[in-house]
């Protein structure tokens, strides 16, 4: 009997109720193993006042971070239904080549790709001929040859993007200070990716009235500052492309813009391919491996522990 007193008031002190609490009453141990003690009322409140807090601010911050102040003299640039768009949805790679002869016919006066080879192009808009007689269109410095002298020769598929400038300072002293950026991941390095890139290249716009800018800037809304060291690239019509597509403004834009998009991200349609393969495998192990770990624990999860007093 002292054993099982002794049990039972160990068992109320940690709080588990695996014996009866009456003496003398029947000595059948409830199902169920322990069941961890609840907690106070006061630590409830406590954490319930806390959730509520946390919340709060996280609504606050949102709140703040989405609203429109008058002071924030920026355009944020709208959502365009780009092609790329959605879960399931690839580039668009004729589109992605007319923006490469937008890049390389406009943009690459300023602007250098230096993450771009053009064997990059190569299954992506261009066949392997293609890209090597693009290739071979330019000079590269190579060397030392067998008397240690630099020569030059016409490009491989190997070499990337040709520079515009050969370093920062001569790309500022060409346009009055302002450095044009590598558009390598402009698109991802910027808030809005392409849909600020697109706005910016088809939102130039007369200041408005009682705004003087110097000389040198142009006024666009979309910009941060309003005052970019870039003159509007692309007009109607200033090229011509390959495949008959009518060059206006905001084809050409869309269309450079889809470029750059895959230039910062050329794992695009092969992650969004692997994300649907990954998901469906997953629906269904997902649920198999929940049933299968249930199946192995079961002996465990559902035995029942019960105490047997010794008879005297
Ligand atoms: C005549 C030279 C020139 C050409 C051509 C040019 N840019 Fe620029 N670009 C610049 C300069 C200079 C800047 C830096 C502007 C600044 O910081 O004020 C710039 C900045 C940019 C930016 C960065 C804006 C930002 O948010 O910081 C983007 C994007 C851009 N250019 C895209 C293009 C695209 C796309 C083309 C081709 C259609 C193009 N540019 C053609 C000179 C040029």
């Amino acid at each position: 009997m002292a054993a099982v007193v002794a049990a039972r008031s160990l068992a109320r002190s940690r709080g588990f109720f695996l014996l009866p609490s009456q003496p003398g009453g029947a000595l059948r141990p409830q199902a169920g193993v322990a069941s961890r003690p609840g907690l106070s009322r006061g630590k409830k409140a406590a954490l319930t006042a806390l959730g509520a807090l946390a919340a709060g601010g996280a609504g606050l911050a949102l709140a703040l971070h989405t609203a429109v102040g008058a002071f924030e003299l920026e355009l944020h640039p709208p959502q365009y239904p780009w092609e790329h768009g959605g879960l399931l949805k690839a580039f668009d790679h004729s589109s992605i080549r007319r923006g490469y002869e937008v890049y390389k016919q406009v943009c690459s006066a300023c602007h250098s790709l230096q993450y771009v080879a053009f064997r990059h192009l190569i299954g992506v808009t261009h066949t392997e001929e293609e890209a090597k007689a693009l290739a071979a269109e330019i000079q590269v410095e190579d060397g030392p040859d067998d008397e240690g002298n630099m020569f030059t020769r016409p490009g491989l598929i190997s070499d990337y993007f040709p520079k515009p400038y050969p370093n920062p300072e001569a790309a500022k002293a060409a346009n009055n200070g302002a450095l044009p950026p590598d558009l390598s991941y402009i698109i991802r390095a910027r808030h809005g990716g392409e849909d600020y890139v697109f706005s910016l290249l088809t939102g130039y716009c007369d200041p408005p009235a009682g705004v003087n800018l110097r000389g040198e800037l142009h006024f666009n809304p979309y910009f941060p500052g309003q005052a970019i060291g870039m003159a509007a690239p692309l007009y109607n019509e200033i090229l011509e492309f390959e495949d008959g597509t009518p060059a206006t403004l905001s084809q050409m834009a869309k269309d450079v813009c889809t470029f750059l998009c895959w230039v910062s991200m050329p794992e695009h349609d092969t992650r969004k391919r692997m994300a649907v393969k990954a998901l469906l495998l997953g629906g269904i192990l997902f649920p198999l491996f929940f049933l299968f770990n249930r199946h192995k624990w079961t002996v465990l999860k559902s035995r029942q522990l019960t105490y047997q007093p010794r008879r005297k």
